[in-house]
């Protein structure tokens, strides 16, 4: 049967079928950070001995927030044991209620409400395919003809991708680098008309690294609420902080303004791979009842598909077996990480680094292409760099932030200093000589 032409005809020409593609949707792999990375890796020549690159040297993932392979950042034996009892137990191998197993949620309820002034209940949560799934289903709940979403510039782009895939139409308000990356709620005023549904706030930051205070997620609930707007919380990156401020739920401000709070089990516990995350109405007024989110998002999850059901089962178990020490070592090493990223980045001339990161797995540094010779853009950067030295990292312009860089510094602290050492002499090998660069400005 090869080339399906096992029966002596000939193959079918393509025009015979209907199928045309969506142009949309071949549109949007822009707004992936896999396929940019997959771009910025296309020119890599890895050796194909033990993931070793040329020479010798291996390759350093600075570009995506996938610490799991890294020792360092590896599970604690606790979760692997929930998931193999609840595997073990034999009494997850059916197919799970829509909106999850009621002892997950109820668990999950549990563990939110201990950082909330008020407490949630198992209906009060919906579990995901992770936290993506948890992003395309809101997406979809929220999408009418007309509708607007605002989201933060620099982003997560995968928002920007779902809204326009459901015809939603997308503004983008500035987090302000000279302000800790807060939201610049002058700006969400203006953006804001009767056809914006909801805002987009991420807390800790992806890409910038920053930890919202208590006091400014309260001026974003009052402005939400002034708005007639929701807020879409995605705390993926929840406790995960090692600097000034610790992380505060945007659900505390539920009273204020209606939040939906979204999360997984991928960053805290490092299982990225095991797909368990959630949407949790954080609303103590029943606004999403009233204006039908809750029915809306039931019936979403009638017609779409569950997390695996023995990883629902762990939950309970691996909520309430993990230690604080397992999370405490996982902060220890991101602050480590974080500050060798800081001070290290703080020898090359051609990055500026404005804030320290403080949360989350990531860095936003601003290229200073003036100093650079031979290097077009950001993307041309990240894929020259990663040809000459094998590390990979994120161009701005895949979370909207032309002529940046994200730097994920979760990786081990020897691999880390060794892809900033090779980012400085990749640096200053395209750096200008110095009196061009003064000729210049
Ligand atoms: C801000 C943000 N939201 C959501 C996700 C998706 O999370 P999950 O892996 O649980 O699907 C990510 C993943 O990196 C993320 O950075």
């Amino acid at each position: 049967m090869e080339n399906g032409a096992g029966n002596g005809r000939p193959p079918a020409s393509a025009a015979a079928w209907n199928f045309e593609p969506n142009g949309t949707l071949l549109g949007l792999t822009v707004l992936s950070v896999r396929s940019v990375l997959g771009r910025v890796k296309a020119g890599m020549v890895v050796d194909g001995g033990g993931g070793g690159g040329a020479g010798g040297r291996p390759v350093i993932p600075m570009g995506h927030g996938d610490p799991s392979a890294f020792p360092c950042f590896r599970t604690t034996p606790d979760t692997v044991d929930a998931v193999a009892a609840a595997l073990r137990s034999g009494e997850h191998n059916s197919y799970s209620p829509c909106v999850g197993l009621e002892p997950a949620r109820r668990s999950i309820a549990r563990y939110l409400s201990c950082d909330l002034p008020y407490e949630l209940s198992a209906d009060d949560v919906y579990l995901t395919s992770g936290c993506s799934q948890a992003i395309e289903i809101i997406s979809s709940v929220l999408a009418r003809p007309g509708a607007n979403i605002l989201c933060p510039r620099p982003g997560y782009l995968f928002y920007e991708a779902r809204a326009v895939f459901n015809g939603m139409e997308v503004r983008y308000f500035d987090l302000l680098p000279e302000s800790g990356w807060e939201v610049d709620l002058d700006g969400v005023q203006v953006l804001a008309d009767k056809n914006t549904v909801a805002m987009v706030i991420v807390n800790p930051g992806n890409p910038c690294g920053n930890v919202y205070t208590y006091e400014h997620l309260a001026k974003v609930a009052e402005t939400a609420r002034k708005l007639g707007i929701f807020v879409i919380a995605d705390e993926v990156y929840a406790h995960l902080t090692f600097g000034r401020n610790k992380f505060v739920p945007m659900g505390v401000f539920g009273s204020v303004t209606p939040v939906l709070t979204l999360g997984s089990i991928s960053k805290r516990w490092v299982v990225p791979g095991w797909r368990l995350g959630w949407i949790v109405t954080s609303d103590p007024n029943g606004v999403f009842q009233r204006t039908k989110v809750v029915e809306s998002i039931k019936s979403y999850l009638d017609i779409s598909s569950d997390p695996a059901t023995f990883v629902q089962g762990a939950v309970p178990q691996l909520i309430e077996n993990t230690k604080e020490e397992f999370f405490e070592k996982t902060i220890d090493s991101l602050r480590q990480s974080a500050d060798i990223c800081w001070e290290k980045l703080k020898g090359i001339s051609c990055i500026t680094c404005r804030s320290k990161p403080e949360g989350s797995m990531f860095v936003m540094v601003k290229l200073d292409l003036s100093c650079l010779q031979g290097i077009k853009d950001d993307m041309d950067f990240c894929c020259q760099l990663a040809k000459e030295e094998l590390v990979v990292l994120l161009p701005g312009c895949a979370v909207g932030y032309k002529n940046w860089l994200r730097i994920t510094f979760a990786i081990e602290p020897s691999s880390l200093e060794d892809g900033i050492d090779r980012l400085k002499s990749f640096c200053s090998r395209h750096s200008k000589p110095k009196v061009h660069q003064f000729l210049e400005t």
